[in-house]
């Protein structure tokens, strides 16, 4: 793990992390599962995190294996379907949905001289980031049409590090999904996983919850 004295950014995943959307990705795709018979499950809600909203469409078919039953056309339709009553619910959001510590931490690593810049999979992410108010402390956004592959592929975070001129050694990855630790991983960052501490096992760093999430927290589990 590189030493905290090295930290000069972060690259943040959005969903999960900065505010409870995945439970509105989770809802949204559950529609979708119901609606072409595919079983739903705690395993493939989490399998699901992270992953671009094609590739969780996919997900959701094979699970029911259904991927040869739809045409592309139909494919797109099912995931524009999604993502409306998705929208819809992030039509709702105000900056209280931003999750517990999450705005102290945004501060306090701003405060600190330390670089910010998102690395989240969502096409939604500038919308959600205005709707809680944040858009001010991300300049530099990953834009998703631009990767060529998706979590768990380093690309993303990749990016995410080159945006604001930073090596991977010199950031550290906030993530909530499997997937996306993987990523950070693999793209030589150090990695914080936040949520169940199994799931997220090859985080260098775990928080139960974002509320634990602070500069004196980070510097303690490294070295
Ligand atoms: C994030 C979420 C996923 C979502 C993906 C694409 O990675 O964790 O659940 O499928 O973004 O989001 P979008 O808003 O573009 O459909
Ligand atoms: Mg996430």
């Amino acid at each position: 793990m590189a030493k905290f004295s090295d930290i000069k950014g972060f690259v943040f995943d959005l969903d999960g992390v900065i505010t409870d959307t995945s439970v509105f990705h989770s809802q949204a795709w559950h529609q979708v599962a119901d609606k072409v018979g595919a079983p739903w499950s705690k395993k493939l809600e989490d399998g699901l995190k992270g992953i671009s909203r094609m590739d969780s469409l996919e997900m959701i078919l094979k699970a029911g294996n259904l991927s040869d039953k739809y045409t592309d056309d139909q494919k797109v339709a099912l995931a524009t379907e999604k993502n409306t009553n998705y929208l819809k619910l992030v039509d709702q959001m105000t900056p209280d949905n931003i999750l517990p510590g999450i705005k102290a931490f945004l501060d306090e690593i701003k405060d600190h001289g330390y670089l910010l810049s998102l690395a989240s999979a969502s096409k939604n992410a500038p919308k959600v980031l205005e709707k809680l108010q944040l858009t001010d402390y991300f300049p530099k956004i990953v834009d998703p049409k631009t990767l060529s592959k998706g979590k768990p592929d380093p690309e993303i975070y990749l990016k995410g590090a080159e945006l604001i001129k930073l090596k991977p050694e010199q950031c550290i990855g906030v993530e909530d999904a499997a997937a996306g630790v993987a990523s950070i991983n693999a793209a030589g960052e150090t990695s914080i996983g936040i949520g169940d501490k199994q799931t997220l096992k090859d985080a260098d760093i775990n928080f139960e919850n974002t509320s634990e999430m602070t500069l004196a927290n980070i510097q303690k589990q490294m070295a």
